[in-house]
């Protein structure tokens, strides 16, 4: 079975498989015109692929190996016996892509490396209680900073505690710890979640606050995160066009953009649901601040008001470059010690106009459009 990526008009790799024997699987893929099989049975292996873009063909070279010569059968037979192939590029590019290892649990696909299903399931069926306030997020829509600023309100602009004891003791992120965790915390109990509406744990009088951030910059900043994190994803060698298919077809961790938001969005003016975006919070961080600890009760909003000292130490707290000087070097590592997790990366709006092609703003745009069809949420974000 032969296939091909393709960016753009260039051809960034081509691929194909065959089954050696019965428990083997060889996948051969060239990359610019040359590579290697990768594998380490046949290292020593040379193809060589010319490739003629403008003909729109592509001719293969078989070098022999004595030690692979079943190899090289296979790939004569499939090239029609002969040590070249000339074929019509087709293209499939839309469905080669390198994939991320996600099995679904309740629905959501995950990365059981790290995320088990039983935590996930003990998320979900947490009791909520009045006083548990929840921050909901779709992943890289400005989680980490409303958790700080949740944190920083009740703590009347404390020093910030490290991002491990963020997520596992002050603001525990559930679906990593499991409910359980929550147990034992004091009211008022701050709980983050990914989860959409449906498995989110409910209260009437629990709080749940909801930060969604454009679809293309989440896009981006998904991308870094899955790609940097090895042991969990498993994505180092994914590309941005990779990643950009996965995030399309909802092939990523927690699933569509789109369905996560569209399950929030009739409850955004629910009394006790805080609904923000990212962009909202970078345009007006001191209003957003005040917002949130309005929400969270006017005793809150009222200290905020009377002690401007409290106020400006939360913002500075809880600002893009002091997170990122302070939290960065406390976050856990990923098994490699050369590998920090990047919460703090650039924590900008539009970025994604560097990372994204026309085809790939035009595709996003129109699977926007079709997912919130009848809703107001492509006002959210005017200028795309
Ligand atoms: P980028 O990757 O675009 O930089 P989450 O916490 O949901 O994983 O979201 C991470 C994104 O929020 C990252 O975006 C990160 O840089 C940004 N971010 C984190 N803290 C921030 C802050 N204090 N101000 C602005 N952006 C912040």
């Amino acid at each position: 079975m032969w296939s091909y990526v393709r960016t753009n008009t260039r051809i960034q790799s081509l691929s194909f498989s065959l089954s050696v024997d019965q428990c083997h699987l060889a996948s051969i893929s060239f990359q610019f015109a040359r590579c290697f099989i990768d594998d380490i049975q046949y290292k020593s292996y040379e193809i060589v692929l010319e490739l003629c873009p403008t003909k729109q063909v592509v001719s293969f070279l078989i070098e022999r190996s004595p030690d692979v010569t079943c190899i090289i059968d296979l790939v004569k037979e499939e090239m029609g016996g002969k040590n070249t192939k000339t074929f019509k590029i087709q293209d499939d590019s839309k469905n080669t892509y390198r994939k991320i290892p996600l099995h679904t649990v309740e629905g959501l696909p995950i990365p059981t490396s790290i995320f088990t299903p039983e935590n996930l399931r003990s998320a979900i069926s947490y009791k909520a209680r009045p006083e548990d306030v929840f921050i909901v997020t779709y992943p890289k829509c400005g989680t980490t900073w409303m958790q700080y600023i949740v944190w920083e309100i009740i703590n009347e602009g404390a020093p910030l505690p490290s991002f491990d004891d963020m997520n596992m003791k002050y603001t525990p992120f559930l679906e990593l710890t499991g409910g359980e965790v929550a147990e034992t915390m004091k009211p008022p109990r701050l709980l983050k979640v990914h989860l959409p509406y449906h498995l989110t744990p409910h209260h009437p009088d629990a709080k749940y606050i909801l930060v969604a951030r454009s679809p293309f910059d989440c896009c981006v900043s998904f991308y870094h995160h899955t790609k940097k994190i090895k042991n969990c994803y498993h994505f180092e060698d994914g590309t941005f066009d990779d990643f950009f298919e996965c995030f399309i077809r909802g092939e990523v961790h927690y699933g569509d953009f789109f369905d996560h938001l569209l399950s929030w969005w009739p409850h955004r003016q629910d009394p006790n649901v805080f609904f923000t975006t990212y962009e909202e919070m970078k345009l007006n961080p001191e209003n957003s601040v005040m917002n949130v600890a309005k929400f969270l009760g006017n005793n809150y909003w009222e200290k905020l008001r009377d002690d401007k000292d409290i106020l400006n130490k939360i913002l500075e707290n809880t600002g893009f470059n002091n997170m990122k000087e302070k939290l960065q070097y406390n976050i856990g590592h990923d098994g490699d010690s050369d590998q920090k997790v990047e919460f703090f990366r650039k924590g900008q709006v539009g970025e994604w106009k560097e990372n994204f092609s026309d085809e790939q703003y035009r595709r996003l745009k129109k699977h926007m459009m079709q997912k919130t069809e009848g809703t107001d949420i492509p006002q959210l974000w005017k200028d795309l």
